[in-house]
């Protein structure tokens, strides 16, 4: 995979605040994202920080009305209908709340989801293209990514089971098909690719317990040997 633009990735970096984290987590449904964050959540806590957990499209008033619109949308959006909307929520909740919140020191703020999801179901999964997706995140307050990027990896397999298992009413993104996730998957390989340092891949088919482990480890690395990050 090329990118047409490779000097854009120059422009993405990561808020410098002394002694506070920006962290997100991705995968597809089923991935284990909100269990697994609200174990880093409680293990942050009892290294002393203040955790806020955050998600998109959301976390403010403006966020809120335009995660209803899309998520209970009827009508299939045009791929960059979806990302624009996202983006507005995005740009919103960075200034309003996750740039405020940092700069109070001990401070850790979790995406649940972020520009790794953009890529993979706009740019890849909905056919936007990444460079698409990357140029429009090229301006303030877009261009900013977390310290750490936790992508938890399963199998389509190991995604529809789990989804089965939890037997909720899908919404707008869950009532896909297989190859819709195979195509998920491809994408947050891409980002993977593009975003070698910040993404970490965790095996997410491990049990609950290992899983965390391996995301420990990493958060052990990021917040007590790399403090100056
Ligand atoms: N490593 C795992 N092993 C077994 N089940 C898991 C694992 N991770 C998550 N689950 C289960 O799968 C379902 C989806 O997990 P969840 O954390 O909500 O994923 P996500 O937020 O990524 O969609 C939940 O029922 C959860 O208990
Ligand atoms: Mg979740």
């Amino acid at each position: 995979m090329k990118l047409k633009n490779t000097e854009i990735l120059n422009n993405f970096r990561s808020p410098a605040f002394p002694g506070s984290f920006f962290l997100s987590f991705e995968g597809i449904e089923g991935a284990g994202k909100s269990t697994q964050i609200i174990s880093a959540k409680d293990y942050l806590e009892s290294q002393g920080f203040r955790v806020l957990i955050l998600r998109e499209p959301g976390g403010t008033p403006f966020g809120e009305k335009l995660r209803q619109a899309i998520l209970n949308s009827k009508t299939e959006l045009e791929p960059i209908s979806e990302a624009y909307l996202f983006a507005s929520s995005r740009a919103q909740l960075l200034t309003e709340v996750t740039l405020k919140e940092l700069n109070t020191p001990g401070t850790v703020i979790i995406y649940d989801r972020y520009i790794d999801s953009s890529i993979a179901y706009q740019g890849i999964a909905r056919g936007l293209g990444i460079d698409t997706v990357l140029n429009m995140h090229n301006v303030f307050p877009l261009n900013l990514i977390p310290h750490k990027t936790f992508y938890l990896k399963i199998s389509t397999e190991t995604s529809l089971g789990r989804q089965r298992v939890r037997n909720a009413p899908k919404d707008y993104f869950e009532s896909r098909g297989k190859d819709f996730y195979e195509n998920l998957i491809a994408g947050y390989d891409m980002s993977c690719e593009l975003f070698p340092e910040r993404i970490s891949i965790i095996d997410g088919n491990q049990s609950l317990e290992l899983v965390f482990e391996d995301i420990k480890e990493e958060l052990n690395k990021l917040i007590f040997k790399k403090d100056e990050q």
